[in-house]
């Protein structure tokens, strides 16, 4: 919890955004709070924010300006018109947690630059319930002297990471983790399917059978990402032509009345790697498939 009390401008009073501005009051920030259906601030002022009138206002309360709204389109005119431009910006730092994509973050930095504000962009790797618990974290990048000087506040919101001053890496991490996190939901939901077709219990599945393999399976993941890094995906065990001798996963799902539409694309992958003449190697050797150094 910071002990520095700094006051911060809070730009967006969505789920989101009021969840930051309420975390930032918690840790005993000066929280200036603006959005653009002013009702939506009621709660948070009745809980200690200042109400700013206008997007200028909650800009000149603020040290730091934290933007958290819909639309990455929308953040350039806010600042540069509504927010009063680089007469009010001059000397901030601009805080944008909006999720946008590494190119927007590249241009918004320039942007945001030329007002002269510091940049950083940042990824929440949570939902708004578990702002300001242990669980929650938020990637950074951009600015490394903006990170550094204010890390205190940031950490109000959850654990922070900093990425570097490219101000792309953050979204892109971002959308790597929500590539993670769909590949698993993505394996749950037809594994799940298969269990409910021979009239299983999923719940039972899950927790009994499921979450132990996977946290096994995971182990296996650090192991898989030497082997993107160094591109030797030679193994010992479980070689890929043994993995696709039979689309047995395929053809159950099938005669379930499972649609094999969430697995075969990977395995196509895995077919195609065997045909090019690597069915000696891993799984993780897939990657250059999707990615050809
Ligand atoms: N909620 C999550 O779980 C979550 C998790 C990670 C990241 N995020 C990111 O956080 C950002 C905000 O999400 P949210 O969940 O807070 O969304 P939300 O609850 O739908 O709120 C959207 C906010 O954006 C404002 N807004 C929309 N267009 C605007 C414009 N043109 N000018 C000014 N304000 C505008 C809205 O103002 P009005 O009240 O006037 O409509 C509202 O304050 C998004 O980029 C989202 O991807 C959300």
């Amino acid at each position: 919890m910071s002990t520095v009390k700094k006051s911060v401008a809070v730009l967006g009073l969505g789920s989101m955004g009021a969840a930051l501005a309420d975390a930032l009051m918690v840790a005993g920030h000066e929280v200036s709070v603006w959005n653009r259906t002013p009702g939506r601030a009621e709660g948070l002022v009745a809980r200690g924010a200042r109400r700013a009138g206008s997007v200028a206002e909650a800009v000149t309360a603020g040290e730091i300006v934290l933007v958290c709204i819909l639309d990455y389109g929308d953040i350039g005119p806010l600042l540069e018109q509504q927010g009063g431009g680089r007469a009010a910006l001059q000397g901030r730092v601009v805080v944008n947690v909006t999720n946008g994509s590494p190119e927007e973050a590249r241009a918004m930095a320039e942007r945001v630059t030329a007002l002269g504000a510091a940049y950083l962009d940042g990824g929440i790797m949570a939902v708004p319930e578990i702002i300001g618990s242990p669980d929650a974290f938020v990637l950074y990048s951009g600015s490394r002297e903006a990170f550094e000087a204010h890390r205190s506040v940031l950490d109000a919101f959850a654990r922070s990471v900093y990425l570097g001053e490219d101000p792309g890496l953050a979204p892109l991490h971002d959308l790597a983790l929500l590539s993670g996190m769909y590949g698993m939901f993505g394996g749950f939901l037809h594994a799940a399917a298969l269990v409910r077709s021979a009239g299983g219990s999923v719940a039972e599945f899950t927790t009994t059978l499921l979450q132990p393999w996977l946290g096994a399976m995971a182990g296996s993941l650090p192991a898989m990402a030497a082997q993107v890094d160094s591109g030797d995906y030679s193994v010992t065990g479980s070689p890929l032509a043994m993995q696709v001798a039979h689309d047995s996963i395929g053809e159950v799902s099938r005669a379930q009345g499972v649609s094999p539409e969430l697995f075969a694309p990977l395995f196509a992958l895995m077919e195609r790697r065997v045909a090019d003449g690597h069915g000696s190697e891993g799984l993780a050797g897939l990657v250059e498939l999707v990615h050809p150094r």
